[in-house]
């Protein structure tokens, strides 16, 4: 603990301040001496959704503000804003216009300041979205690049000659369909857009570029922001020579041709950056999180930097490419994250994945299996990052339309891919029109079942799903084994049960989750894990029948039950 921390907790005791009260300080390091984002639990808010305080149907920044003593009831410790910065919004926010204000849809600098000074009052810290990898092409920075060949900023993006005329520089695809490259016949050029057109790749190789984009974190670290969510991070850097990228067999959802993108992801020059992102970022104790789209595990393993001096939390996104609710599924890709030799993070879904509850949903015991993912992700060792209304057990609510689809995603990829609306839908405060989000008209429908999943109707059922993540959050706070625990997996042959252990050298939590729609019996031998005579006590389970026991060797586990225990010797 720093001595500032207990400089504070002295002062605390000494006025007989509660634990309650204890948690509104933010703790940079705590008693074990591991950095905060380690035992924090995030949470990802999409600002268009979650709440919106002037009713024009968009969410805003003083609606998040409104709604963050629900946060800290829940045990939120740090909100993660996707984009709110001035945006034409052609990919809801992700192109950025100016990275230092904010968009007025959402509110004023004023305002964010006031969320960001409210948020830390209740001990919850902002992490901001950092869009570094392209801007808006309504950026003053690309409008000055695009004016002329010899214009002050034209070589802060990627432009080439053509092939010949008509002929894109190579053969890259954006992955939004189509070329990577737009022609600009003013400067008869082309840019090149990872994204969509409207989202010109920033050209990381120029200083300047550089430059400008550190002042950018500093900006908003001025700001009270505790770190960064990297977006699109793994495509900084483009081969210099433009290569053109190997092509596969068969077609994409656009009707491209699948390609390998070898000469445009994922470049070693990449590392380089994030280094000194990291130098950046300890100076303010802050955390970077990585959108890291990884193939296998040696990609993610470099995203830590070779002295755990790069991003601290790379997501582990292929865990969820995890398709079915699959306790060997899951176990091996659990084996491969642990073998990072990084410190996890979890997240089950987000802005751009279909919501968790509508994959891995049965469609009967759609609640029971919420539940179950949710035991897994928040006893797991690592961070945990949610999405807002996960814990109300939100469902996707995709168009029906094409005409209704909003996400560019969606416009060019329909019918095979109807984009991510779906999964970006209002949050659901309560039974009411809209759920309670908003008294205009939402940019996005609310689904039927926001009658029911709702937070109003959910924190007043003991056994909703809404209070299970609150108790399961509460859990991992305040146990040790939870928080810093190793995991030691048990039944490594279950097709059923995923079963683990976290275990610290005096204490065990054991965690046992039936993926399965049938009654399972596991048996547990705690002796072999050191803790022979093992008392065990029940600290949270789905099942009717839990019970606390001594020498505790079977364990009956309901249809998609949870059972989580206290093992002591
Ligand atoms: C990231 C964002 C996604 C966006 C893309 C382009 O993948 O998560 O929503 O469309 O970057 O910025």
């Amino acid at each position: 603990m720093n001595r500032r921390m207990k400089i504070i907790l002295a002062l605390a005791f000494s006025l007989g301040l509660s634990a309650p009260i204890l948690r509104t300080q933010q703790k940079t390091v705590c008693q074990e001496g591991h950095p905060w984002w380690k035992h924090a639990v995030f949470y990802e808010i999409y600002p268009r959704s979650f709440a919106d305080s002037n009713n024009d149907g968009i969410g805003d920044l003083k609606g998040i503000t409104a709604k963050l003593e629900y946060l800290q009831k829940l045990g939120i410790d740090a909100i993660w804003i996707s984009p709110c910065f001035p945006s034409p919004q052609a990919d809801f926010g992700y192109d950025v216009a100016d990275y230092k204000d904010i968009d007025p849809m959402y509110g004023t600098l004023a305002d964010f300041d006031n969320l960001a000074k409210q948020a830390k009052r209740r001990g919850i810290r902002v992490i901001m979205d950092f869009v570094l990898n392209h801007s808006s092409d309504q950026h003053k920075w690309f409008l000055d690049s695009k004016s002329s060949r010899t214009s002050a900023r034209h070589d802060w993006y990627i432009w080439r000659d053509g092939k010949g005329p008509g002929q894109p520089p190579n053969n890259w695809l954006s992955c939004f369909g189509g070329s990577a490259w737009t022609y600009v016949p003013g400067i008869d050029q082309y840019y090149y857009h990872y994204f969509e057109v409207q989202q010109p790749d920033l050209n990381w190789r120029n200083p300047a570029v550089e430059q400008a984009m550190f002042d950018v974190t500093r900006f908003w670290y001025q700001h009270g922001v505790a770190g960064f969510r990297l977006d699109a991070v793994d495509l900084l850097f483009e081969d210099p020579e433009l290569r053109d990228n190997p092509v596969l067999e068969g077609t994409n959802e656009f009707g491209d041709p699948n390609m390998q993108d070898k000469f445009n992801d994922k470049l070693p020059e990449n590392h380089i950056v994030l280094r000194k992102l990291r130098v950046s970022a300890d100076k303010y104790d802050a955390v970077l999180i990585g959108e890291t789209w990884t193939e296998d595990i040696n990609e993610l393993k470099e995203y830590y930097g070779p002295a755990n001096d790069e991003i601290q939390l790379p997501m582990d996104l292929m865990f969820t490419s995890v398709k079915k609710l699959s306790a060997a599924d899951f176990r091996k890709q659990i084996a491969h994250v642990e073998s990072s030799g990084g410190w996890p993070v979890y997240v089950i879904s987000n802005h751009d994945i279909v919501r968790s509850y509508t994959r891995y949903g049965d469609g009967q015991n759609n609640n029971a299996i919420a539940k179950l993912m949710a035991a897994m992700y928040l006893t797991l060792r690592g961070t945990p990052i949610m999405y807002y209304g996960e814990e109300l057990g939100m469902e996707n609510n995709d168009p029906v339309r094409k005409e209704d689809v909003k996400d560019p995603l969606g416009q060019s990829g329909w019918p095979i891919n109807k984009g991510r609306d779906g999964e970006r839908t209002p949050m659901q405060w309560d039974p009411t029109a809209n759920a309670g989000f908003s008294k205009g008209t939402p940019w996005l429908p609310v689904p039927a079942g926001s009658k029911i999943h709702n937070m109003k109707l959910e924190w007043k059922t003991p056994d909703s799903i809404l209070r299970f993540y609150q108790k399961l959050i509460d859990l991992r706070h305040h146990n040790q084994a939870l928080l810093d625990g190793n995991y030691i997996p048990l039944h490594p042959e279950d097709s059923n049960v995923l079963a683990y252990l976290r275990s610290t050298r005096n204490e065990a939590v054991l965690v046992a989750l039936n993926m399965s729609a049938d009654l399972h019996q596991i048996h547990v031998d705690l002796a072999s894990q050191g803790f022979p005579d093992a008392k065990v006590r029940t600290l949270l389970s789905t099942q009717a029948a839990a019970k606390s026991r001594d020498n505790f060797t079977e364990l009956t586990l309901e249809p998609f039950g949870v059972y989580i225990a206290k093992v002591s010797r």
